[in-house]
């Protein structure tokens, strides 16, 4: 495995200071613009940009040598690259997303208590009381694990990614319209699906577990209202994870999300295609995913302002 790490992303908005307020209120350390986990700090960097966007992502390779190899894969895809210093950088041709490739060492989050539960056969809180009842803080969101990206040329730009940066597909949809994509042994770190120009669709934050994201969104959700609520809780089919999603104070869809599927044996996965339909968003909860997932309500702004950039 070449590529084992999400390393950062970096977002562009309008107004940074926003984001300042809400990485600090769901419990990141970091500020003006860098953000992250007590493990993983500045693994979110956000500058002001003219509309919402993705603008980079870094990614962890084992070894040197691997970025010869992505070099090798980009030349075969005639993709142009910038190589030195230890680290390879590449402008996505097709989205203009920034792709920095550079040895890292391996590194999962710090393990926290696996909460006590009681369970038929398996009664394993005696005489205590529920840990997230007695917590004096909430636990925090523990990294950041993944991206959704939407893209006028989806199969050209899984194919980019695959053959070009080395991520590896575990699932798919409609044939490979759409693909969950990997860069770790996460199920997925990036799903690449269609959108009308190239937008963040959403980030995911791992909590450590049910009730870690359950109380985490009830949090927010008290806070900031019904209107910052946009699908959950769930389970999604494709990745098993538990999720729940929301809108930031900049109009990114974030989610929390816990307990994904995890692939150490690429060999042994077999990625399938074959859905179905009627629960595949989601195996219990809500049955469809909310079409405001695909529409969010600054889509014009973006699809203008990528227009205004890119024309
Ligand atoms: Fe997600």
């Amino acid at each position: 495995m070449a590529l084992h790490r999400l390393l950062e992303m970096e977002i562009g908005v309008p107004d940074p200071a926003r984001l300042d307020d809400f990485y600090r209120e769901i419990g990141f350390t970091g500020g003006h613009g860098s953000w992250g986990a007590a493990d993983q700090p500045g693994q979110i960097k956000v500058v002001e940009a003219p509309y919402r966007q993705l603008r980079s992502v870094r990614l962890g390779c084992e070894h040197e040598a691997d970025l010869a190899a992505t070099a090798a894969r980009l030349d075969g895809l005639g993709v142009k690259y910038q190589s030195g210093g230890g680290r390879l950088k590449v402008t996505d041709p097709i989205n203009a997303w920034d792709l920095v490739v550079e040895p890292a060492a391996p590194f999962d989050v710090s393990p926290q208590p696996v909460r006590a539960m009681n369970r038929p056969g398996e009664r394993n809180r005696l005489g205590a009381r529920a840990e997230v009842v007695t917590e004096a803080t909430p636990r925090p969101p523990r990294r950041l694990g993944h991206l959704v990206v939407g893209t006028p040329k989806p199969v050209e730009t899984i194919r980019f990614f695959t053959e070009g940066i080395g991520y590896r597909v575990s699932d798919t949809i409609g044939g490979g319209i759409a693909a969950f994509l990997r860069c770790s042994p996460d199920h997925h770190n990036m799903l690449v699906a269609p959108g009308a120009v190239p937008y963040l669709n959403h980030y995911a934050l791992e909590h450590d577990d049910f009730d870690a994201v359950m109380r985490a969104a009830t949090l927010y959700l008290r806070a900031h209202g019904d209107e910052a609520n946009l699908a959950g809780p769930g389970r999604h089919q494709i990745g098993g994870n538990i999720f729940w999603y929301m809108l930031d104070p900049s109009g990114n869809i974030f989610e929390y999300f816990a307990d994904m599927d995890r692939i150490v044996d690429d060999e042994a996965w077999v990625p399938r295609d074959d859905w179905d339909p009627s629960d595949s968003w989601s195996i219990w909860g809500d049955k469809d995913q909310p079409e405001v997932f695909f529409q969010p309500a600054d889509m014009q702004q973006i699809i203008d302002g990528w227009a205004r950039a890119h024309s």
